[in-house]
């Protein structure tokens, strides 16, 4: 064992291309590197060298600069311009160590240069661990497309994934805006069916919502509550369906037994509505619309905070509503009449009725219920 292999990785096996010109230096060094275990190549020209390196595997070059046909420099230039062989370490051998000479050959890509004549300790030890870095650069290289390759599998499978995502949430986006539309236009019908045995017609019912979700958004209560309210406020007397149509198309005043008869509405609009969780404000609205805070209303004659927040809302929404539109027993009155007969009370309908943060809700908006009006009366 020589002295300075020594110092550098075992390499054993490798594929070695030798190319000189001069067949003494080639076979020498052949049969050295045979010794060594290696699988050798030997060329006495570049172009016979590059055909093989392109056929075969190969581990390292070793090139002599100065030959008569082609010079080694090109044949380097060649494989380094080859993504397939520019991997492939090639070691210069040259006469002429000059510094122009060693510049060109690592220049054109060469790892080392070894000066003629030489040691061939130093040409086995260089020859070896040029092999090994190669190996381990090979490898790696091999690790890095593995990995990217991995990387563009797992990215494509993940870019897959979030477009079927992307693909199912705009469907089921669509089918709850399906959904949605089919909620209201069933309680829409629901109340407009219930107008068969009332005088009311045309937008009472979608004005009740309207005001209803003015007060309950100036109270601040929550977006989804509002919505609710909105929506659900329509179904205030949905229980109308049930009462003969002699009492709310009487043209004058009801009579107590007719009275009576006319407050079992707020329980058959309860019934009607049932107890589904979707449809709980409009349940409560139904039962309580007519209560009043001071606990004179009906139907039980709660008082304050028994009287759920939708349905204290809708009173005033109710009553407004009311007030503004012509009855078979009353007169319509104008903006500034119901405001005052609602703030300052008539007799019949009184402040303490009213729930005071809800009535103070209903001050700060009478602009938006005036327009609210008139942008639905017909
Ligand atoms: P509606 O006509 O939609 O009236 C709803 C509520 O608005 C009434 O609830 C009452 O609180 C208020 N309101 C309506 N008109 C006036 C008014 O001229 N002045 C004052 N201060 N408040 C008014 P209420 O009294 O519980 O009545 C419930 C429903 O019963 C009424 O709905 C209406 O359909 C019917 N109704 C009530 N009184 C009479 C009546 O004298 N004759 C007839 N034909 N129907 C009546
Ligand atoms: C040569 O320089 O061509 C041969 C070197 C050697 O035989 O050591
Ligand atoms: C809300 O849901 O925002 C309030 C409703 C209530 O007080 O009943
Ligand atoms: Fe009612």
């Amino acid at each position: 064992m020589n002295t300075l292999a020594e110092f550098v990785p075992e390499t054993q096996n490798a594929r070695i291309v030798i190319v000189d010109d001069d067949p003494d230096c080639l076979n020498f060094l052949k049969l050295r590197l045979l010794d060594c275990g290696h699988e050798v190549f030997s060329f006495t020209n570049g172009a016979d060298a590059l055909d093989a390196v392109v056929r075969e595997p190969i581990d390292i070059i070793l090139l002599d600069i100065s030959m008569p046909e082609v010079d080694g420099i090109p044949v380097c230039d060649r494989i380094k311009q080859n993504p397939k062989l520019n991997g492939i370490p090639v070691i210069f051998l040259s006469g002429q160590g000059t510094p122009e000479n060693i510049m060109r050959g690592f220049r054109s890509g060469g790892v080392d240069f070894i000066t003629k004549p030489f040691q061939l300790e130093e040409v086995l030890a260089r020859v070896s661990a040029h092999i090994s870095r190669g190996r381990a650069e090979a490898l790696l290289r091999q690790k890095n497309d593995f990995l990217e390759r991995i990387v563009l599998e797992r990215t494509t499978e993940l870019q897959k994934d979030i477009e079927e995502r992307q693909r199912v949430e705009a469907i089921l986006a669509q089918q709850i805006r399906d959904n949605g539309e089919a909620f209201s236009y069933t309680i829409y019908a629901l109340a407009r069916a219930a107008e068969a045995n009332d005088e009311d017609t045309g937008n009472h019912v979608l004005r009740v919502g309207e005001f209803s979700a003015i007060i309950a958004s100036q109270l601040g209560l929550d977006d989804t509550f509002v919505q609710d309210i909105h929506l659900q406020a329509i179904l205030h007397d949905v229980g109308k369906i049930h009462s003969h149509p002699d009492i709310f198309k009487k043209p004058g005043k009801l009579t107590d037994e007719e009275f009576t008869k006319m407050k079992e509405h707020t329980y058959s609009g309860t019934m009607i509505i049932g107890t589904n969780e979707k449809l709980r404000v409009g349940r409560n609205i139904a039962l309580t619309h007519h209560e009043k805070w001071d606990g004179s209303g009906y139907p039980r004659g709660l008082v304050g905070e028994q009287i759920p927040i939708e349905g204290r809302i809708t009173a005033i929404a109710d009553i407004y509503d009311a007030l503004r539109s012509a009855r078979s027993y009353k007169a319509p009155f104008d903006h500034v009449t119901a405001y005052k007969i609602i703030t300052e009370g008539d007799g019949r309908t009184m402040p303490e009725h009213f729930d005071p943060a809800v009535l103070q809700a209903f001050r700060e908006t009478g602009d938006q219920f005036e327009e609210t009006y008139e942008r639905l009366k017909g």
